[in-house]
């Protein structure tokens, strides 16, 4: 291990930067980790989670650097951020780097916890007082891993909108684009953000108020082909929608689909933009387009599935598609899946978790988070003890969207775990026509509901 010490002063806060590579001997990996220690430390360590392929980012350190943390990050052993997956996923022809899975999955977290502990410690010559993981989506799958697999790392969890059921997730992002591909038709997303505007229009008010959200996804029953022929237009580009379109929508909504008509794994919430998934590009017109898929989903199909750098998942017969899905899970859910449920060593080491997901995630189903929820419950009935969901109406994926976004969710789990305050909800805010509207996002299942009175104040709002 060669550590390079130096201080460095950013905008605002003096910390010093300590950087350091090591390997697992025999397995021929390289792995970055980044430790940032700061002047005024708040006496807590936070590890500091990734997206996409990225294991983890020094940039992404910086609001906890900034708020006094000793903060650490890795990256994992290869380049996500830079470097295509091609770089770096195989270690020769139609051979999976395995070791470099398991890294970004969950060894190298657990490496960098256990080294920042270490030289935090050693650097103010104090203890740490409570430890915690951030992240989202990849950073939220990584949360969930610490909990599931090294349950003493972290006395609190933040695993925002989580991508796990990694070896289900990854496959079930390309759906709609092979729908597309079967019917064949692309559509412009203009006519796709036709349908969506509709969906939402329809399905608003469940909720008690027209907000352009829709706060009860689960009760959304909005019927596409009920649209098929009204106009959309988004200047040059304009048309009719087409049954084509409705079936697009209705296939992404619900998710994927076996050969024999079994759900593989849900799609995302009405509501959520298509463009996510079902994104394509066209002329100025809106013609002649070409479907652009989640670039993460087809390195996952052609170099981990497949094993074949130049296979076209858009060729995917659908038995072949349903044998792709299965190789999936049964290659790599046990080494990147994060789908154990049993959070039994987490909650005897006393440790808490709080994981939010906004409804109209793009990306990641809110509805897996619900079935993981509900999964953990199944073993525990009372896991809410220590892991508590809150759902996020109208928020994309991880931030975004004309929802009310968390405040500071991590300020409520540090309340839990330092000061025994259990949230019974997370205080949340969003903009809505120039002024500031505050919301408490609700504990699932519950879901926010609209009494009545002023619509920018929270306590005008019951979860229910
Ligand atoms: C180890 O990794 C390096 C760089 O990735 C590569 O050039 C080398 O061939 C690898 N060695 C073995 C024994 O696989
Ligand atoms: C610490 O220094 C490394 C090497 O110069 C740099 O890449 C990294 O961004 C720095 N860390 C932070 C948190 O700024
Ligand atoms: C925002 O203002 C517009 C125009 O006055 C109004 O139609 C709309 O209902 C307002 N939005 C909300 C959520 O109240
Ligand atoms: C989520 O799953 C439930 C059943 O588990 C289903 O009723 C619902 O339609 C799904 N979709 C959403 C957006 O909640
Ligand atoms: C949407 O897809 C589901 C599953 O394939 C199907 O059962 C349902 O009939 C479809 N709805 C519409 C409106 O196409
Ligand atoms: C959709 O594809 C276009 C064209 O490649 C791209 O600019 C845009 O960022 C994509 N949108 C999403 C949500 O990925
Ligand atoms: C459609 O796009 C392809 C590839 O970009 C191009 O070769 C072709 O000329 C386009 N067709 C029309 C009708 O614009
Ligand atoms: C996709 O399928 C077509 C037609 O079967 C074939 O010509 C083409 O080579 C395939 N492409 C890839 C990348 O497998
Ligand atoms: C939410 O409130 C915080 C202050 O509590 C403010 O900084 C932020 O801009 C607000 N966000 C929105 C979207 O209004």
């Amino acid at each position: 291990m060669n550590a390079i010490e130096s201080r460095v002063d950013s905008t605002s806060v003096s910390f010093c930067n300590v950087t350091f590579t090591y390997t697992h001997p025999g397995q021929n990996d390289s792995i970055l980790v980044w430790l940032a220690l700061p002047e005024a430390w708040n006496g807590r360590f936070q590890g500091v989670g990734g997206g996409g392929w990225v294991t983890g980012y020094p940039t992404e350190m910086v609001p906890a650097i900034l708020r006094g943390y000793a903060a650490v990050s890795t990256d994992g052993g290869h380049d996500g951020f830079s470097q295509p997956a091609d770089q770096w996923a195989q270690v020769s022809p139609g051979n999976v780097d395995l070791y470099v899975l398991q890294n970004f999955a969950s060894v190298a977290l657990n490496d960098m916890t256990v080294f920042g502990k270490q030289l935090t410690e050693s650097y103010y010559g104090k203890p740490i007082k409570n430890s915690y993981w951030s992240g989202c989506s990849t950073g939220g799958r990584q949360g969930l891993m610490m909990a599931q697999r090294y349950p003493n790392a972290y006395d609190g969890i933040l695993a925002t909108a989580p991508g796990n059921y990694w070896a289900e997730l990854l496959p079930s992002f390309f759906w709609p684009q092979w729908i597309m591909k079967q019917i064949g038709y692309f559509p412009p997303q203009c006519e796709l953000d036709a349908i969506t505007a509709a969906a939402i229009n329809a399905c608003d008010e469940l909720d008690g108020i027209k907000d352009n959200i829709i706060g009860l996804t689960g009760a959304c029953n909005f019927d596409p082909s009920t649209v098929v022929g009204q106009p959309y237009a988004c200047g040059e580009v304009k048309g009719i929608i087409s049954d084509k379109a409705a079936l697009i929508a209705n296939s992404t909504w619900t998710g994927s689909v076996s050969l024999e008509g079994k759900l593989q794994w849900p799609g995302i919430a009405p509501g959520a933009p298509l463009s996510g998934r079902a994104n394509t590009t066209c002329d100025a017109y809106g013609h002649n387009c070409t479907g652009v898929p989640f670039s993460v989903s087809t390195e996952w199909l052609r170099l981990f599935v497949e094993k074949d750098p130049a296979f076209d998942p858009y060729n995917y017969s659908h038995a072949e598609w349903d044998r792709a899905v299965h190789a999936s899970v049964q290659q790599y859910d046990s080494i990147i899946g994060t789908s154990d449920p049993d959070l039994t060593d987490f909650k005897s080491a006393g440790g808490k978790m709080i994981t939010w997901h906004g409804m109209a995630d793009q990306l990641i189903p809110f509805n897996q988070t619900v079935r993981y929820y509900n999964q953990v419950l199944g073993l525990d009935a009372e896991a809410s003890d220590f892991y508590r969901f809150f759902a996020a109406p109208g928020v994309d994926h991880c931030s975004g969207g004309i929802g009310a976004q968390p405040t500071d969710p991590l300020a409520a789990l540090i309340a839990w775990v330092e000061n025994g305050e259990i949230p019974q909800t997370l205080a949340a805010n969003r903009t809505v026509n120039g002024s500031n509207w505050e919301h408490d996002l609700c504990l699932y299942p519950l879901a926010s509901i609209y009494k009545g009175g002023d619509p920018a104040v929270a306590s005008s709002y019951q979860c229910e």
